[in-house]
């Protein structure tokens, strides 16, 4: 091979083949089967104890799946130890060392490898320039902010050039700016290391922002994976409709199907929607349409029903609109145009409608409030 030939980039790739772990009777995840790419950014985003802790130690090597493989630059990483996985992880509360400076911490795990002390020394500097914190090696860990931790403890993480690395939940010690700000950094970060990342996160609001892609669990179920908006515009269960971002339920009966669009017979009205998911329905069956506070606009004419204004909320930007139809309670959320957008007071009665295209039909199931 000719000495200028490109070095090929690894395949920083993981595929979870048909994985499946037990404890005992337990089946903590079931049946995980997806292939992240390389160079991804790629967020697991479900509820407190739905599964994501105990896939991300299986994708690293401190646990092995019950049935089903994990593949990792397609290789089968089948009795390969967490120290021999191209992968570095995160934990939900990182351990840095307190009292150790920063580039020693930076350069802890090179030290582990018998890395010399000068090149430690030098990869410490850069990961620090990567981190956006030069020059603060000699500072102690005791003396950082906790968005500034939170950076050495990822610069730790890439100081032995994992192709993959694995995030659980690294920002929920911070506070709501700090971890909005993270957010972007770590973005960026993995934008300029090109490395795959696998973050997971009960937070919606970080999986959407900073993901290629996001897989939603639900009790140890995948239950969808796409990218964010497409998760947010066409979820395909009822748990990922009413797990992300706000919905509105209505409960209701098909009355008939054509394609991808049916009416749906609900305390309300008879309502035109999109169905979800590709299903197929037959007259008579129950469904839930779902529809979002921002789709449900005054004075619209289609799919227009009548409601009572319960209550408002206002938040700068946005008009947190409560009001009851029939037996439903809905969210409604109106863009605040300024003095002219009040809607109305409390007891006054609204005319409300949404385009067939913005609301979902989807199959009876969990309702992330439910669970
Ligand atoms: N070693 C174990 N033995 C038995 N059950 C376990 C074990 N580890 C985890 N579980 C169970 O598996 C389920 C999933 O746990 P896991 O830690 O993966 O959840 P999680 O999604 O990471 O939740 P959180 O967001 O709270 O961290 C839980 O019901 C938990 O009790
Ligand atoms: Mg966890």
């Amino acid at each position: 091979m000719p000495e200028t030939s490109p070095v090929s980039s690894p395949d920083r790739s993981v595929l979870l083949d048909h994985v499946s772990i037990r404890f005992g009777n337990f089946t903590a995840v079931d049946n995980a089967n997806l292939k992240i790419n390389s160079g991804e950014f790629f967020s697991f985003l479900g509820p407190s104890g739905c599964g994501k802790t105990t896939l991300l130690r299986c994708i690293s090597g401190f646990s092995e799946p019950t049935e089903g493989r994990v593949l990792i630059g397609a290789k089968d990483m089948k009795g390969v130890g967490p120290n021999k996985r191209p992968t570095a992880l995160i934990f939900q509360h990182l351990a840095l060392f307190p009292l150790m400076s920063v580039a020693d911490n930076i350069a802890f795990p090179l030290e582990v490898r018998g890395v010399g002390k000068k090149m430690r020394r030098k990869r410490a500097e850069d990961l620090l320039d990567m981190i956006a914190l030069p020059g603060i090696g000699d500072k102690k860990v005791s003396e950082l902010s906790g968005g500034q931790k939170q950076r050495v403890a990822i610069a730790r993480a890439l100081a032995v050039e994992p192709d993959i690395l694995l995030l659980d939940e690294p920002l929920s010690a911070l506070d709501l700016k700090l971890r909005q700000h993270m957010r972007t950094e770590l973005r960026a970060i993995q934008q300029q290391v090109g490395v795959t990342f696998i973050y997971i996160t009960h937070d919606q609001g970080e999986a959407l922002t900073m993901s290629d892609r996001v897989a939603v669990m639900s009790k140890g179920v995948i239950e969808q994976v796409g990218a964010p908006d497409q998760i947010y515009n066409r979820p395909r269960s009822s748990f990922v409709a009413s797990f992300v971002g706000e919905n509105n339920a209505l409960k209701g009966i098909v009355k008939v199907q054509s394609e991808d669009m049916a009416a749906l017979e609900t305390p309300m009205g008879t309502f035109e929607a999109r169905v979800g998911g590709g299903r197929k329905y037959k007259p008579g069956d129950e469904a839930l349409l779902f529809v979002r506070p921002e789709q449900l606009v005054p004075g619209k004419a289609e799919n227009a029903f009548q409601a009572t204004l319960s209550r408002q909320e206002f938040e700068g930007a946005t008009n947190h609109v409560f009001a009851r139809a029939g037996d439903t309670d809905l969210r409604i959320s109106m863009v605040n145009g300024g003095l002219a957008g009040s809607v109305g007071s409390t007891g006054d009665t609204m005319s409300l409608g949404f385009a067939p295209m913005n609301a979902t039909i989807l199959p009876v199931g969990q309702i992330a409030s439910e669970a």
